[in-house]
This record gives structure tokens, C-alpha cells and sequence, in this order.
């Protein structure tokens, strides 16, 4: 049994909800696993774990620096032990562009920091229109446009591939990495 961290920086829920069902794979496969939302006053004590699994999700390109203070620091424990880290973003629903080889934003984390996570994985995420305020749906909606995706205002998409996400927690929770 290993105890496992999934700390996670979401805004619109969908690596939360991603961080949730990885809870419960890790719980169906003998492990404690705990959920860790950064950027909340007070950290986790990442002794307390034997894994720790990084989920963050991409916004106008990027990771939220709260993503990168937090590992840096953490580094030293998370250096010292079996580590993870997945993005979610919508570029990762195109077949080309959803392996940790092929996604632009892994590519730019990986050049961002020093630590090299045992496993790196990307999902895709989730397009809800009616979430978001009138500039960000404005935006996304050109951006899909551009990108072939859906443009319609009342469109809910999620495009997680929820096989890959059990791939990825088989993978962490056999200890692979
Ligand atoms: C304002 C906004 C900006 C976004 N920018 C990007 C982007 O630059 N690239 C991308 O691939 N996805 C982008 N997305 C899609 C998100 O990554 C996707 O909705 C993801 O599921 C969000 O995860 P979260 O709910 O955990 O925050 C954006 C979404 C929103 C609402």
C-alpha cells in the first residue's frame, strides 16, 4: 500500500474531476490517496507520502506559476521519491498533439523547470461555453473556430479520455515510474 498525493491547479473543475477518478483507481488498487488543491495557504507535508501526482491545467497557454512555486518548493521531496505529472489542456484532443512527446505545453514544462517527473502524461480537457465569462467565450469560441472544434455558445464538450487516465494510474499505482 503506498499513500499517494495528487495535488492538482484547476479553475473550471476538470482536473479536479480527473485528480477525483485517479483517487478512486488508487483506492481500487490498494493505495491511500489524497487530494491537494495548490496554491491553498497551508502545503502538504510531502513526507507523509511515498508518490506524488501533479495535475494542472493549461489556461491562455500556460500553467499557473502557483503550479511552479509549488514544486519548486517541494523539489527536494519530490526528487527523493516515485513522481507524476499530467496537463490537461483542449490542444491534447487532436490525435497529433496528445502524448507527453507531441504537446506543445509539455514540451514548454519541460523546459520550464529542472525536476523530471518519473511519468508525464497530458489529457484532454473539457469546452463548457456556458461557464465561462463573455471575453473567455468569446476567445475559445475563435479559437475552436480556428482549430475545427465546437463553436456553438451552449456547447459542453468534454473530450477526457477516461482509458488513458486509467493507463496513467495503473502506470503510478504499479510503482512504474
Ligand atoms: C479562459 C480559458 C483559456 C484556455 N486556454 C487554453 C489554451 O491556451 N490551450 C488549450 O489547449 N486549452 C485552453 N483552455 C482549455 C482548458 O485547458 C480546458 O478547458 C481544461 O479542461 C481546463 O481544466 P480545469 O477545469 O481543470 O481548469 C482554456 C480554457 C479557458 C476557459
Amino acid at each position: 500500500m503506498a499513500r499517494v498525493l495528487l495535488a492538482y491547479s484547476s479553475v473550471d473543475g476538470q482536473t479536479l474531476k480527473i485528480c477525483q477518478r485517479l483517487q478512486q483507481l488508487f483506492m481500487s488498487l490498494g493505495h491511500k490517496a489524497e487530494l491537494f488543491a495548490i496554491g491553498q495557504a497551508a502545503g502538504p507535508n510531502l513526507d507523509a507520502f511515498d508518490r506524488v501526482v501533479i495535475g494542472a491545467s493549461i489556461r491562455y497557454g500556460k500553467h499557473r506559476p502557483e503550479v511552479y512555486r509549488f514544486i519548486e518548493a517541494h523539489r527536494e521531496a519530490l526528487e527523493r521519491k516515485p513522481s507524476a505529472f499530467f496537463s490537461v489542456n483542449v490542444v491534447a484532443r487532436k490525435p497529433g498533439k496528445n502524448t507527453a512527446d507531441t504537446n506543445p505545453y509539455i514540451r514548454t514544462f519541460r523546459r520550464t523547470t529542472s525536476w523530471v517527473p518519473g511519468v508525464i502524461a497530458v489529457f484532454a480537457g473539457k469546452i463548457d461555453y456556458q461557464r465561462y465569462g463573455y471575453f473567455d467565450r468569446l476567445v475559445i469560441r475563435l479559437i475552436m473556430w480556428v482549430t475545427k472544434g465546437p463553436t456553438d455558445p451552449a456547447a459542453c464538450v468534454e473530450f477526457t479520455d477516461w482509458q488513458a487516465v486509467e493507463r496513467f494510474a495503473q502506470q503510478v499505482g504499479s510503482g512504474a515510474e
